[in-house]
C-alpha cells in the first residue's frame, strides 16, 4: 500500500515512523513533511492547506491511503477533495471538522446531544460578555477564542474580574487569537485531564488508546498554555476501567448524535476530558491525533497500524490489525526558549540524533540543509522513551534530553522537568 501523510510536525514524524514500519505499507510520502519524515519516505512540497494540489498529486501517484495529521488540513477540506477523487482517506470532512475548528459549534453539538461538558455561553462582544459574566457569580471562568488558534486561544482565569479584563483587551484591541469575533465562556471544571483517542470508520467509534499531556509552558503547570510540552501514556491515576466509562458516557452519545445529524465521521476523534468528581466531561474535541500525545502513542503500538487506518478509511474498522503494548511511554518536548510567546529559529542541529537504547526523538517543523537540521523554533523535538515502568520511561526520556542538550551545544532550548512526575 502507498500511503500519503499530510503534515509537518513531530506528530507526523511519529505517525510516519509507525506507518512506514507497518507490514502493509510499501511506500510512505509526506507533504510537506520534516527532517524526520524524510527518513521514513519521500517528502513532497505541497502545503497542508493545498487541498486541490494534494488530492490531485495523490491520484497521480496512485496513493492507496491518505492520512491527515493537522486540523488546518481538515479545515482546508483536504479530506473532502481527496474523497471526491475516490481516494481512501483517514480524516474527517470539513463540515464535521468544525467539532474542532469552531468551539461554539462543538459546544452546541454537545449540548444538543447530551454529551457531558462544562456550562457555557457564546458571546459576540464586550457588553454581551459582561452581561453573561454578571449572572455567573464568582466561579472560575475559561475564556476561549472561537476559531483555530494553535492551542493559544484559551485562557483559564481565576474569576469574572480577570475574564472581563482579558475580554476588554481582546475586543478593544482586536486581539482575539485566531482573528474571529466570537468568544466562548466556560465554567472552569476541576479534576484531572486526559486525552482519549477513538478510531472511527463512519459507523463505529472505538476508543483505542489514551494519554495525558502537559499544556502549560512551565513546571508545576504554570505559565501560558502551549500546544503541549510533554505527554505520557497510558494515563496514571484514573479509575480502573476508565476507557469503558469514556466509551459509554462520551463516545456512545457522540456516535448516536453523528448518526442523528447524518454525519459520517472517519478518522480519529480525540476527546480532551476533565475527570471531575461526577465523571468525565469534554473540554474539547479534536478531529486528529494530538501533538505531543501521538509521539508517546506510536511507540506503544504494534502490528499493522497502517492497515488499521486503511480499514477505518474503508468503513470496515478492524481493531485486530494492531494492538497497544502495555509498556508506558513518556515524551518531553524541547522547545525554543521563548516558546510560546516567540519562535526563535534554531539551525545546524545534527540530523543523526544517536540516542540511547529505547529512546526515540521526533522532529517538529524542520528542514535538512546540507546534512544539518534547521527549525523555525517553537516545539523543535519530542524526546520519548518506552520502558517497563512509567518511572523508568521518564528517567530514560530525560536521559535522552540531557544527551541531546549536550550534543546541541549552545542551541537555546527549554523543556519541562516534571513530565510524568507524580
Ligand atoms: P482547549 O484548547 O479547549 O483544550 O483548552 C486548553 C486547556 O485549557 C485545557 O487542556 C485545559 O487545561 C484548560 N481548560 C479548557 N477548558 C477548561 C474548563 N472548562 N475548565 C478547566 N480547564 C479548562
Ligand atoms: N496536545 C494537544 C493537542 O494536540 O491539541
Amino acid at each position: 500500500m502507498r500511503v500519503l501523510l499530510v503534515g509537518n510536525g513531530a506528530r507526523e514524524d511519529a505517525l510516519g515512523w509507525r506507518i512506514a514500519s507497518s507490514p502493509s505499507c510499501d511506500a510512505l510520502f509526506t507533504t510537506p513533511g520534516n527532517a524526520g519524515t524524510a527518513l521514513h519516505g519521500t517528502n513532497w512540497n505541497l502545503s497542508v492547506t493545498d487541498a486541490k494540489g494534494i488530492a490531485q498529486r495523490a491520484l497521480e501517484e496512485r496513493i492507496d491511503l491518505v492520512v491527515i495529521g493537522p486540523e488546518t488540513a481538515i479545515a482546508a477540506g483536504v479530506a473532502d477533495r481527496a474523497r471526491e477523487l475516490g481516494l481512501a482517506v483517514f480524516g474527517p470532512n470539513r463540515s464535521i471538522g468544525r467539532l474542532e475548528s469552531s468551539k461554539s459549534f462543538a459546544k452546541r453539538f454537545m449540548e444538543r446531544n447530551g454529551v457531558p461538558s462544562a456550562r457555557y455561553a457564546v458571546v459576540h462582544g464586550l457588553d454581551h460578555a459582561r452581561k453573561v459574566l454578571a449572572t455567573w457569580g464568582e466561579r472560575g471562568v475559561v475564556v476561549k477564542a472561537d476559531g483555530l488558534a494553535a492551542g493559544k486561544g484559551v485562557v483559564v482565569t481565576s474569576g469574572p474580574a480577570e475574564a472581563e479584563t482579558l475580554l476588554a483587551h481582546w475586543y478593544g484591541d482586536r486581539a482575539i487569537p485566531g482573528g474571529g469575533s466570537d468568544v466562548v465562556l466556560e465554567e472552569r471544571l476541576v479534576g484531572r485531564e486526559l486525552s482519549v483517542f477513538a478510531l472511527c470508520d463512519g459507523r463505529a467509534m472505538m476508543p483505542f488508546i489514551a494519554a495525558c499531556d502537559y499544556k502549560r509552558a512551565g513546571d508545576g503547570d504554570t505559565g501560558p498554555n502551549t500546544g503541549g510540552m510533554g505527554a505520557y501514556s497510558p494515563p496514571h491515576g484514573f479509575p480502573e476501567g476508565f476507557m469503558d466509562i469514556v466509551r459509554e458516557s462520551i463516545f456512545a452519545p457522540m456516535l448516536r448524535d453523528l448518526a442523528a445529524e447524518n454525519e459520517r465521521y472517519i478518522g480519529v476523534l480525540y476527546a480532551g476530558l476533565m475527570w471531575c468528581a461526577d465523571g468525565p466531561k469534554v473540554i474539547e474535541f479534536n478531529v486528529r491525533f494530538g501533538d505531543p500525545e501521538t509521539q508517546v502513542l506510536m511507540p506503544r503500538i504494534g502490528g499493522d497500524f497502517a492497515g488499521l487506518l486503511k480499514s477505518c478509511a474503508d468503513g470496515t474498522i478492524d481493531l485486530s490489525l494492531a494492538h497497544v503494548n502495555p509498556e508506558p511511554c513518556v515524551g518531553v518536548v524541547l522547545a525554543s526558549s521563548k516558546y510560546p510567546t516567540e519562535s526563535t529559529p534554531v539551525a545546524d542541529l545534527p540530523a543523526d540524533l544517536r540516542l540511547p537504547e529505547g529512546v526515540r526523538a521526533f522532529w517538529g517543523s524542520s528542514h535538512i540543509v546540507d546534512g544539518k537540521v534547521s527549525s523555525p523554533g517553537g516545539r523543535v523535538l519530542t524526546v520519548t522513551a518506552v520502558a517497563a515502568t512509567l518511572h523508568d520511561a521518564r528517567e530514560r526520556a530525560y536521559e535522552g534530553v540531557r544527551s541531546l542538550r549536550e550534543r546541541f551545544g549552545d542551541a537555546d532550548l527549554t523543556f519541562r522537568s516534571d513530565i510524568a512526575l507524580f
